[in-house]
């Protein structure tokens, strides 16, 4: 499923919808260019999951926790060299474990380190303001998840 999205605000709406969905331990593996869109879409996520805590790229964090109707986990993995390791050390098999919602940019590099079922949501630079955004739901769950979204927009 794609969507062309217009501007940052549509970008955000979208997340939301998303957001207002989600369920713990849903995982998304946000993939894109830098300035694509990753971050404002976790931005509308948040605002969906009732979280009030402004959210900012945890580019030099690499993890950051975020407490709304769930807690919700926003990772970016740009930094990591050695992903193997370094998510080993932030403990992110046990996060796996745990009811988290699980936002990850730059998933493209830590791909075989995540669960099979996932949402994938891949982000293109198509003008100054527009980006297409192509869902690949991986697993029942997030094809249900992607149906409704469908809805909501129609
Ligand atoms: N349709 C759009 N959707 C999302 N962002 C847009 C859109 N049009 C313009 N923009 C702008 O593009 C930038 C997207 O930045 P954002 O931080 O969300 O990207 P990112 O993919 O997280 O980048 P990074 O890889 O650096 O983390 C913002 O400055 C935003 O205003
Ligand atoms: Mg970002």
């Amino acid at each position: 499923m794609e969507i062309v999205s217009k501007s940052s605000e549509h970008t955000y709406k979208i997340g939301k919808i998303i957001g207002e969905k989600l369920k713990p331990r849903d995982i998304l593996a946000l993939i894109g260019d830098l300035g694509s869109g990753k971050t404002t879409f976790v931005k509308g996520l948040a605002e969906g999951l009732d979280i009030k805590n402004p959210i900012n790229s945890p580019s030099f964090l690499i993890i950051k926790e975020y407490k709304g109707k769930y807690p919700f986990l926003h990772i970016d993995v740009y930094r990591l060299k050695n992903p193997e390791i370094e998510l080993f050390n932030i403990g992110f098999e046990e996060y796996l474990k745990d009811d988290y919602i699980i936002a990850i940019e730059w998933a493209d590099r830590i791909l075989s380190y995540l669960p099979d079922n996932r949402l994938e949501v891949e982000f293109f630079h198509i003008g100054n303001a527009e980006r297409k955004i192509i869902f690949r739901p991986k697993g029942e769950r997030y094809k249900n998840l992607i149906e409704e979204l469908k809805e909501c927009l129609s």
